[in-house]
């Protein structure tokens, strides 16, 4: 089968399309055909080898993973001997990133814990495009942020893959949203439903009057300080990425910020896979659709790293390989 290999860390160009063994499914997994697949903040960690204390889990100087892509969409090909809730020809989606990766490959084995059913109306595309940035804008928003009907809500960084999913489910609980990104995503976000937009490269958020329930950040490049003083009395800051040393900073100042007064610092750590059923729910509803761009072929996967590098990229990039 073709996939898209690295055998040493660096830029996209160590990235190569090559020829490898088809993989075989152990007893409690299933064999995918891989149709589509997108690419994540993960890959490009795994691709750099960064942060580089990252490198204690995926190899200190030689990658252990050598096909990255965490979220696929496909066909089950076959599946081992334990597998019981998938058969030849479902079509299944789901974040391989706690098994081993592989999804910019034409064949992949994943546990069956991984996978879901896609729903018949969504396309391998949009499927691919949702496991990791929606699992993280569901926990983001409703388990770590306990979104209310009502509340004004703040999206940092929302142009994204996460942000892109966390607004359109800000607008069932019918927030009041205000979006943080680059100019040239403010028009998408506006006509998605955002109330508010803010250009960050002209005006920080966490300098103005405006206080928020809620933030979201898929960012986090300032202090946990900063963020809570534009929080409202109650609020919450949730964080799902960004800098190491501020992840840090939350981590350790965020119990202190609950002590000290009535507002919250909370830190989201990925549950791969534990809401997709929410999300086919929302979709079969009508009330998401994943915000996608591309798709690249498989033999372009280093041009999609390339664009996910630019920070260009609106929503979801993804990748085809049927
Ligand atoms: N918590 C966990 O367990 C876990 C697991 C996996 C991933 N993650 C993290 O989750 C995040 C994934 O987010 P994503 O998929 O939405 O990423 P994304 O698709 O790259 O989106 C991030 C958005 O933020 C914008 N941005 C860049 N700099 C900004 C700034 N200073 N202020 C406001 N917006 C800014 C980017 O636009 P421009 O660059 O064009 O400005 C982009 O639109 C990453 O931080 C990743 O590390 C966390």
């Amino acid at each position: 089968m073709k996939a898209v290999v690295m055998n040493r860390y660096g830029t996209p160009d160590v990235l190569e399309l090559k020829d490898v063994a088809k993989p075989t499914p152990k007893a409690d997994e299933v064999l995918v055909r891989v149709h589509a697949a997108s690419v994540n903040d993960w890959d490009w960690g795994l691709l750099h080898g960064t942060p580089f204390v990252n490198r204690m889990v995926s190899g200190l100087f030689t990658p252990k993973v050598r096909i990255i892509g965490g979220d696929i969409a496909g066909c089950v090909e076959a599946v081992g001997g334990d597998v019981s809730a998938f058969e030849q020809g479902d079509e299944v989606y789901g974040d391989l990133c706690l098994s081993g990766f592989g999804a910019f490959a034409e064949y992949v084995c994943a546990p069956e814990a991984c996978l879901v059913h896609k729903p018949a109306g969504m396309t391998f595309e949009q499927a691919a495009a949702i496991p990791q940035a929606g699992m993280l804008a569901v926990q983001g928003l409703i388990d770590a942020g306990r979104i209310q009907s009502g509340q004004t809500l703040l999206l940092n960084g929302a142009g994204g893959g996460v942000g892109t999913f966390a607004l359109q489910m800000a607008k069932l609980y019918e927030a009041e949203i205000t979006v943080v990104d680059k100019p040239g995503k403010l028009e998408m976000l506006r006509a998605m439903g955002a109330d508010h937009v803010v250009d960050y490269l002209k005006e920080d958020f966490t300098k103005g009057d405006k206080c928020y329930d809620l933030i979201l950040d898929t960012k986090t490049n300032r202090s946990p300080l900063a963020y809570t003083r534009v929080l409202n009395p109650n609020g919450t800051y949730v964080t799902v990425g960004g800098s190491m040393p501020r992840l840090l900073q939350a981590l350790v100042v965020g119990p202190f910020v609950s002590r000290i007064s009535s507002k919250h610092v909370r830190i989201v750590s990925l549950k791969p896979n534990k809401d997709l059923a929410y999300m086919n729910e929302l979709f079969e509803a009508g009330e998401l659709v994943p915000v996608i761009e591309g798709p690249y072929k498989l033999a372009d996967v280093p041009d999609a790293l390339r664009f996910f590098g630019t920070g260009d990229h609106k929503g979801k990039i993804t990748v085809t390989m049927v």
